[in-house]
């Protein structure tokens, strides 16, 4: 089957993934209630459709920090992106890079920092995490700026991480030791394809940007209970400072959910701020982002630039994410599905279905240049 819509590929991701690899991505928090939402309603927001409007030229490119993006999209940090395809994190950014849209490394990838950079045409953004150890963190800065990451993009809506069922029954967390180990080979191998080509000859399977303090424990086992043992609960708004000595370039602080957090975010100097849950991941019941953004961009006032994720799967909703106020959007799920079903070439189609779907969006909502988008295009 031939994907003709971002959807599509998540079913091939589901044909082709090990079972706890598919459910990391696919799954969220608890039971998944904010998850649903944030896709809900952005479905639920309407646009206005306009005619007459001559919208034979249109520009679906923007400018984030002075650079221009090819269009107003951005590949978000995925945990793990690398086990969706053999050190998956190369081809996705290599993808991004030809779509002229920049690619964002997690901390928790598989390819660590140098070895992306080496296999790149430009530097991409990297996503950093509060973690306890501040001078393994200082280090993964300065390893960042080494390799050119034009921006970083801080977490903070992961203190602790949340609770996911689905990671839990699949065996993903919770299963340590060679119980996991069993489990986890036993769905690779109903998964040979993707056995062969990522789990043979994709290895190491490590977190490449924590193994070399980490050593044994910086593989799979317990993933989640890596991120408990690690991440800083105790961090606050004062932390920010420590990043900000260490980090020249932009900082977009993302998980921003709330209003009064978004002004006390760029009270403590964020250059942007991106108004996620993290794809209904951590607390289960919160607000969708679609719902959220307005009141934020209000709060932020034009300040800084806002972005926002959280169920994106087609350029249209790019287009509604635009129109309640977004200056950009991530994809996490989006590239991630397309990745695991399709490689560089997933990832490529799935952006060039996008380009199109916003390119078409403008049209029938009378819109030539991205910056036209705002709530006058909401019914
Ligand atoms: C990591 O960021 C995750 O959501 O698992």
């Amino acid at each position: 089957m031939k994907p003709v819509a971002i959807a599509d590929y998540r079913a091939l991701a589901r044909a082709r993934l090990p079972r706890f690899l598919f459910d990391y991505i696919d799954g969220g928090a608890s039971d998944e209630v904010t998850l649903a939402r944030n896709r809900a309603d952005l479905a639920g927001i309407t646009l206005r459709q306009r005619v007459l409007r001559d919208v034979s030229a249109r520009d679906v490119g923007t400018t984030l920090f002075g650079r221009r993006l090819a269009m107003p999209v951005i590949l978000g940090p995925v945990g793990l992106a690398g086990l969706n395809a053999r050190r998956g994190e190369i081809p996705a950014a290599r993808a991004a890079a030809a779509a002229g849209i920049p690619f964002c490394l997690s901390t928790v990838s598989v390819c660590a920092i140098a070895e992306l950079r080496a296999a790149t045409p430009i530097p991409f953004w990297f996503q950093l995490y509060m973690l306890r150890d501040r001078a393994f963190m200082a280090d993964l800065l300065a390893r960042a700026a080494a390799a050119g990451c034009p921006a970083l993009v801080f977490t903070v809506d992961m203190p602790v991480p949340g609770t996911r069922y689905r990671d839990y029954r699949s065996g993903l967390s919770g299963a340590p030791g060679l119980h996991g180990t069993l489990r986890r080979a036993f769905q690779a191998a109903c998964r040979p394809g993707w056995a062969l080509r990522v789990g043979l000859r994709g290895r190491p399977h490590t977190l490449g940007n924590v193994a070399p303090v980490l050593g044994r424990r910086s593989g799979l086992e317990d993933f989640l209970g890596w991120l408990a043992d690690n991440f800083d609960p105790a961090v606050t708004w004062d932390d920010l400072a420590f990043v900000r000595a260490r980090w020249q370039g932009p900082i977009l602080i993302k998980g921003i959910l709330d209003p009064e957090d978004a002004r006390q975010a760029r009270r403590a100097g964020a250059d942007a701020i991106i108004v996620s849950n993290h794809g209904g991941r951590q607390l289960d019941g919160v607000r969708s982002t679609a719902s959220a953004l307005p009141g934020i961009v209000e709060a932020i006032g034009g300040a800084i630039p806002v972005l926002a994720d959280g169920g994106v799967r087609s350029g249209l909703d790019v287009a509604r994410f635009l129109a309640l106020g977004a200056d950009a959007v991530l994809l996490g799920r989006a590239w991630a599905y397309a990745l695991a079903g399709g490689g560089e070439a997933g990832v490529a189609h799935m952006l060039s279905l996008m380009r199109a779907e916003l390119a078409t969006a403008m049209a029938l909502t009378g819109v030539t240049r991205i910056d036209g988008f705002d709530r006058s295009c909401l019914a």
